[in-house]
């Protein structure tokens, strides 16, 4: 059976329960023409709400590679850095984030994952998007290897997402660094983003492929942002290396 087509009891239930499965999601992904799609991961008004009352006073990141069964602890020293929270709060989060983090690892169908977790405070860093695609997070060795992100906004704006033709690709190729001009290509009224809650799978890759092509959205007020990676074990090794290349330590970036 295709990988991608497995599909765990408990994703089936949820699929049922709460839309588009990851399982559902990842299939879309594999033929849509833009690189991106939105999936219900199950995420309650209780648990949004849960995740509001986090206290973030400062912008902050954290990479883990790997060691899925630490990232229940790491997710809930992360929630102490940014901020005074209470215990309770913390650890509802973290066991939330936990059970997002097994599903979308147990949808892919790999082994493994690198996860991000972000905290921003307002800035204007973004009010200009900063289009750009994610080139591939690792090298594979089977052609027909689907790699994606999988992003979700827990707190504040969601991420923006541009459904770019592949004719714009083509003709935007050596300009879309030029965050001025993209903001001309890219027209509002075709921006799309997930809900709050609502995660986002997208390919990385080649800009005149199919790989998704995203902005961070204008972030006028906190933003509490998670994203994974799904890998291989062999994977991750030369996934982290690159990554801490480009972020030295876990900090303000
Ligand atoms: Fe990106």
């Amino acid at each position: 059976m295709n990988k991608w087509l497995k599909i765990s009891f408990s994703l089936l239930i949820s699929s049922l329960l709460h839309g588009t499965s990851i399982n559902g999601a990842l299939d879309e992904l594999k033929s849509d023409p833009y690189g991106f799609a939105f999936v219900d991961v199950g995420i309650t008004k209780e648990d949004l709400e849960n995740f509001s009352s986090i206290d973030i006073q400062r912008e902050w990141v954290y990479h883990q590679f790997g060691e899925m069964e630490r990232v229940q602890e790491i997710f809930a020293n992360f929630f102490g850095e940014i901020g005074v929270s209470e215990h309770a709060i913390i650890l509802r989060a973290a066991e939330r984030l936990k059970e997002i983090a097994s599903d979308v690892v147990k949808a892919s169908g790999k082994e493994t994952a690198w996860i991000c977790l972000r905290s921003f405070i307002p800035t204007n860093r973004f009010d200009l998007p900063r289009w750009h695609v994610d080139g591939h997070y690792y090298r594979s060795d089977e052609p027909e290897d689907l790699i994606f992100k999988f992003a979700l906004t827990l707190v504040g704006p969601t991420t923006l997402f541009y459904p770019i033709s592949r004719e714009l690709r083509k003709t935007t190729e050596k300009t879309v660094r030029n965050r001025q001009y993209m903001k001309n290509v890219c027209k509002q009224e075709n921006i799309v983003s997930p809900k709050i809650g609502e995660g986002a799978l997208f390919i990385s890759g080649q800009y005149t492929s199919v790989a998704a092509l995203h902005s961070e959205p204008p972030i006028h007020e906190n933003r509490l942002f998670l994203s994974i990676v799904p890998c291989s074990e062999k994977q991750i090794i030369a996934l982290k290396s690159r990554v801490t290349a480009l972020y030295p330590k876990d900090s303000r970036n």
